[in-house]
């Protein structure tokens, strides 16, 4: 082992002095270092200014990368201090004190660079407008965002995660035109609003759709017809009931993972032959059998594994009113099961 570690280090070495930096900006970026800050010799794009109880950001060096200021008091997103941050890949700003007013106008787009953007525990009532078209990752769960501006995502064509949990949006909030522009989107974290019902206006390219946490009653018949992607689909924590899931809306075939756990199901819904988890605890199901979940006619399932067989592989149905054991039936139609709890 020991050999294994050190020529892993050693490669870990070449490969941060190899950042292509020439020397005069190396000298630039280490003096221009602020005093509240750490900017690592070995790693001079990153500046770290977290966990000092900052309440200003100091004047950050221009050939930053990587800029660290979470868990700090910073009231305002200053465009004196960040004046030269122009090269920015990666801002994190996560546990701050900073409020809609405080994400000044332009400071974000001039970061035409930055990728990952994180904002999560502030004090934001709004997305932030004017975010730079180079954002990959957009994170700003656990703020008190009541709105969406329209047209806020035009032109961020590589956002493909949004991490909005833990806000105050509602239905009206989340609409084709306040996600206008989102085409690459893969993950959108919604869970923990104060939603009453699907999102409307998600892009077909959504595969991770969290909803954890909302007040979401029912599921339109057609709602997944659009997003022909979605594999992971979160609902823990809803108000559905068995009458609010339309008898195909889960028979989805790219659908992997699907968790209803803590609704109000009285019947276990329909699922795709390719579904591979399934949580179904603490809801209202009295009873399974295999004649009601098995994707396919259970007689077509022979002893050998092809792509007809059903691929669920984990099962949860404790919490509800079933009684053990589990009918034959079930493990007849699930060939592929390895984990089911009751
Ligand atoms: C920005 O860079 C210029 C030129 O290097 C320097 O004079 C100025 O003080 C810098 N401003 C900030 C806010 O760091
Ligand atoms: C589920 O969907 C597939 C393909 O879309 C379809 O062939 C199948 O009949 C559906 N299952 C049921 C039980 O309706
Ligand atoms: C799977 O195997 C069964 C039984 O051998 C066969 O009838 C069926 O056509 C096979 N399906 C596929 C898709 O190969």
């Amino acid at each position: 082992m020991a050999p294994l570690m050190s020529l892993l280090c050693l490669c870990l070495v070449g490969q941060v002095i190899g950042q292509d930096m020439p020397d005069e900006e190396y000298m630039a970026q280490i003096h221009a270092c602020p005093k509240e800050c750490r900017c690592p010799a070995d790693f001079p794009r990153a500046v770290y200014c977290d966990n000092r109880g900052l309440k200003i950001i100091p004047n950050i060096p221009p050939h930053t990368w990587y800029l660290y200021l979470q868990n700090n008091l910073i009231e305002v997103l200053s465009a004196d201090a960040l004046r030269n941050a122009t090269q920015l890949r990666w801002l994190n700003l996560n546990r701050n004190r900073i409020n809609s007013k405080g994400v000044v106008d332009g400071v974000l787009s001039k970061m035409s660079h930055l990728a990952h953007l994180y904002m999560d525990e502030n004090l934001l009532s709004t997305v932030p407008s004017h975010l730079p078209s180079s954002l990959e990752h957009l994170r700003l769960s656990r703020n008190r965002i009541s709105r969406i501006p329209s047209r806020v995502f035009l032109g961020l064509n590589k956002l493909n995660l949004l991490d909005l949990q833990r806000n105050k949006l509602m239905d009206d909030d989340v609409t084709e035109v306040s996600l206008k522009g989102l085409k690459n989107l893969v993950q959108i974290n919604l869970a923990k609003n104060q939603l009453s019902r699907m999102p409307l206006g998600l892009p077909p390219t959504t595969t991770q759709l969290f909803l954890d946490g909302n007040n979401i009653e029912k599921i339109p018949a057609n709602y997944f017809k659009d997003l022909a992607k979605v594999a992971f689909l979160r609902l823990n924590h809803n108000k559905l009931g068995s009458t609010g899931v339309p008898k195909n809306v889960f028979n989805v075939s790219s659908m992997l993972d699907l968790q209803l756990s803590h609704n109000q199901l009285t019947e276990v819904p329909l699922i795709s032959s390719g579904l591979e988890q399934l949580h179904l605890d603490h809801n209202n199901i009295k009873s399974v059998s295999g004649a009601n979940v098995c994707p396919v006619a259970i007689d077509t399932v022979d002893d050998s594994v092809n792509e007809s067989v059903p691929r669920l592989r984990y099962l949860r149905l404790d919490g509800n009113r079933i009684k053990p054991p589990i009918p034959r039936d079930v493990i007849l139609c699930f060939r592929m099961l390895t984990s089911i709890v009751i």
